[in-house]
Formats: C-alpha cells, structure tokens, sequence
C-alpha cells in the first residue's frame, strides 16, 4: 500500500481519517453535541484534519503537526477564531502548545461512535495506521499487543466516548446517548 503515499496520505485516501467519511462522522457528532454546525464551523469539520497529508506517522512528532494545515486554511478564510477551532481539535497539540482543547476535539472523539468495527478496521489495516496504534497502545500500557483488534477498538471507543461525554456535560443542555 506504500505506493499510495505517507500513512498520514493513505490515512486521508483510504484510511481512519477518510476525507469524506471521517468529516462525516465528526459533523454528526458535532450535531449531537451543540446542534447544526454553522457554514464555517462546516468547512473547519472538513478541512480538520488535511494536516495529515505527506506526514510519516500517526502520533509520532510527524503527525502530532497535522492541525497546522487545515488551520492555516481555514484561519485565511474566516479569521482567527476559526483558525483556533482547527488547530485546538487535537488534544495532544493543544497540550503541547498550551492552548485550549476546541469545540472540534470533543466532536471529534464523539464521531467515532458512528464507526462500526467492520468499517473501521478495514481501513485502518489497509493504510497501515492499525500497526501504529496497536503498537503505540502496547508501549503506553492502554492495551497489550496480543488482545484482539476488536478489543483495543472497543476500548478505544469506550475512552473516546467518556471523554467526549465529560466534555458534553459542560455544554448545557446536550444530553449523549452513549451505548454505542
Ligand atoms: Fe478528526
């Protein structure tokens, strides 16, 4: 699959963060947690994560860069406040660089409740992300190598969605159905 590009450009071709999909899920989670996103906060979904484009790894120093793109894009359209709601969708960016987590990141977590394992898993092994992120997961302790794909997935979902559900409760009056 190599001849498609960096894992970062099969990830946004074929992969977990597919241009089209991946916005998808992340503009329903959106809905869910603050209701219809505006035009703009629509082309910031979009254009999020096109960072990743050319990178040589998902969570390595390469990747952890990937906001910078979709937020110099959209800052040049719409103005600073646009440019922040990209750059701060990604917590270990925002950490890193000591700015506040966007509304984007909680949307972003909560999308992947709309991922079903047989979607999801195909394309991370095809753009080779699954062997990053299981790999990754093993050397942090979340979840040892030898569990099932399914089973780091579902514990995946199961952090994600906590965290988004903890953020969501700050929203006022959003209510989350978590028992995806
Ligand atoms: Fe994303």
């Amino acid at each position: 699959m190599k001849m498609f590009g960096s894992i970062g450009t099969r990830s946004l071709l074929f992969g977990v963060h597919q241009f089209l999909w991946h916005p998808f899920t992340v503009w329903l989670a959106w809905k869910e947690l603050y209701g219809p996103p505006s035009w703009n906060e629509t082309v910031c979904i979009a254009f999020h994560d096109i960072g990743y484009w050319g990178k040589k790894n998902m969570d390595g120093c390469d990747g952890l860069r990937h906001p910078e793109a979709g937020a110099e894009l959209v800052g040049r359209m719409f103005g600073e406040e646009y440019r922040q709601l990209v750059l701060g969708h990604s917590r270990s960016y925002a950490q890193i660089h000591k700015i506040s987590s966007s509304k984007l990141c909680w949307a972003d977590k909560l999308s992947i409740k709309y991922e079903l394992w047989w979607i999801y898993l195909p394309r991370a092994w095809a753009s080779g992300e699954l062997k990053e992120y299981r790999a990754v997961a093993d050397q942090t302790g979340f979840i040892d190598k030898n569990n099932s794909h399914r089973t780091w997935l579902n514990k995946l979902k199961e952090q994600m969605l906590s965290q988004a559900k903890e953020e969501g409760t700050k929203v006022k009056g959003v209510e989350l159905e978590l028992s995806a």
